[in-house]
């Protein structure tokens, strides 16, 4: 239990991140991140877990994400998701974390998670596309090419063989932007109009757009046989990004219904319908009780929410990680005291009297 021994509490910052996944390598991280989301889906029952406390703004949202296993580990994210930042130069979302041991309640990691988050939100999706989408699969759309919209691309490179990435947004900076990322990526770049022509031969759909509405993104009838959708966008109430026609033809799985229901693009039909039209929650199919696909034809949509789980299993990642590769900061965030009821002792020690 080495990793219990410490008395202080591990930073993990933007840059001490960055370090982690130079010296592990992207890809590794990603495959690892992969590897921890399908033990940690796999052991669904061992969590306590609830639907995420949101406050709604009027501006976005503002999230809490806790989950505990009932063997180590407490997490929780902070994450919001304003969608009109991005006009005054500030990002959609934003995130931070925390991991705390279980046995004592004491915190062993603070973490940035905005980049975790897009990082797990890209595992995941990649995670439910390699369980979901056909085996032969090449052209991929992307709709939205936001903060999220690489993590994405090089998440479903790692399980699917990619040679197309067709792609539109309503911000052409955010398509030129995305260019220039991807473009040592050996893929065959098709910078699309619109939607409609984005969609054109897709074997993977993507959407990941920002907009707190009911919008239809994609249209029912650009949606064709065989194809598996990764809805990432509608994620809160109020906020979805598919016709509700496609819901109906669709092999609909969430991540966990409880939540799915009042955040996915399920909240659109009442609880009942929702009920008998999804076809199940991510660790079913990870442990194989349902299947991802049925066929070749079918149409298959993994409603993603983004859920607490997922944060466990990127912040327990990281934070082994950090511990092998000696990196983030360590700092007394909680009082270091011999005598455990002396807590005054600490404003004496440090002269505040
Ligand atoms: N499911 C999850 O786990 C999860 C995790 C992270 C983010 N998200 C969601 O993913 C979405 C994207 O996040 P981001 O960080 O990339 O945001 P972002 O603001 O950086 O990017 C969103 C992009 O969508 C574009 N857009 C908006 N409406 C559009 C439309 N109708 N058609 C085409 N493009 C459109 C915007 O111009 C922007 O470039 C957000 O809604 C966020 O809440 C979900």
């Amino acid at each position: 239990m080495g990793v219990f021994c410490g008395k202080h509490m591990k930073i993990i910052s933007v840059e001490s991140l960055t370090k982690i996944l130079k010296h592990h390598g992207f890809d590794n991280f990603m495959m690892d991140l992969m590897r921890s989301l399908k033990r940690d889906y796999g052991r669904w029952q061992s969590f306590t877990k609830m639907p995420r406390p949101a406050m709604h703004v009027p501006s976005g949202v503002i999230e809490l994400m806790p989950i505990c296993d009932n063997q180590l580990y407490y997490t929780f994210k902070y994450v919001n998701c304003h969608p009109k930042n991005t006009l005054i130069g500030q990002q959609t979302v934003v995130a931070t974390g925390q991991l705390s041991r279980i046995d004592t309640g004491y915190p062993l990691m603070f973490s940035e998670m905005t980049l975790l988050t897009a990082l797990r939100t890209a595992a995941t999706a990649a995670l439910a596309t390699d369980l979901m989408a056909r085996k032969n699969t090449h052209v991929l759309t992307i709709i939205g090419t936001g903060a999220q919209s690489e993590f994405q691309v090089q998440g479903l490179q790692l399980v699917r063989d990619i040679t197309e990435v067709r792609y539109f947004d309503t911000d052409s900076k955010a398509m030129d932007k995305f260019e220039k990322n991807m473009s040592n990526k050996h893929l065959k770049l098709v910078r699309c109009k619109d939607v409609q022509e984005a969609t054109i031969g897709a074997d993977i759909i993507t959407v990941c757009t920002a907009c707190k509405a009911h919008v239809d993104v994609i249209k029912n009838e650009w949606v064709k046989e065989g194809v598996h959708i990764n809805a990432l966008g509608g994620d809160t109430v109020g906020k979805t990004e598919l016709e509700l026609g496609i819901l109906s033809r669709s092999r609909i799985v969430v991540e966990y219904f409880d939540q799915a229901f009042i955040e996915g693009e399920i909240q659109r039909l009442s609880k009942k319908q929702a009920k008998k039209m999804a076809h199940g929650e991510l660790h079913e199919v990870v442990r194989g009780l349902k299947k991802g696909r049925e066929n070749d034809e079918e149409i298959t949509l993994f409603d993603s929410i983004g859920i607490a789980l997922e944060d466990y299993s990127a912040l327990r990642l990281t934070y082994e990680l950090a511990e092998k590769y000696n990196i983030g900061e360590e700092r007394n965030i909680t009082p270091v005291l011999k005598d455990p009821k002396d807590l005054i002792s600490t404003l004496n020690l440090n002269m505040i009297y």
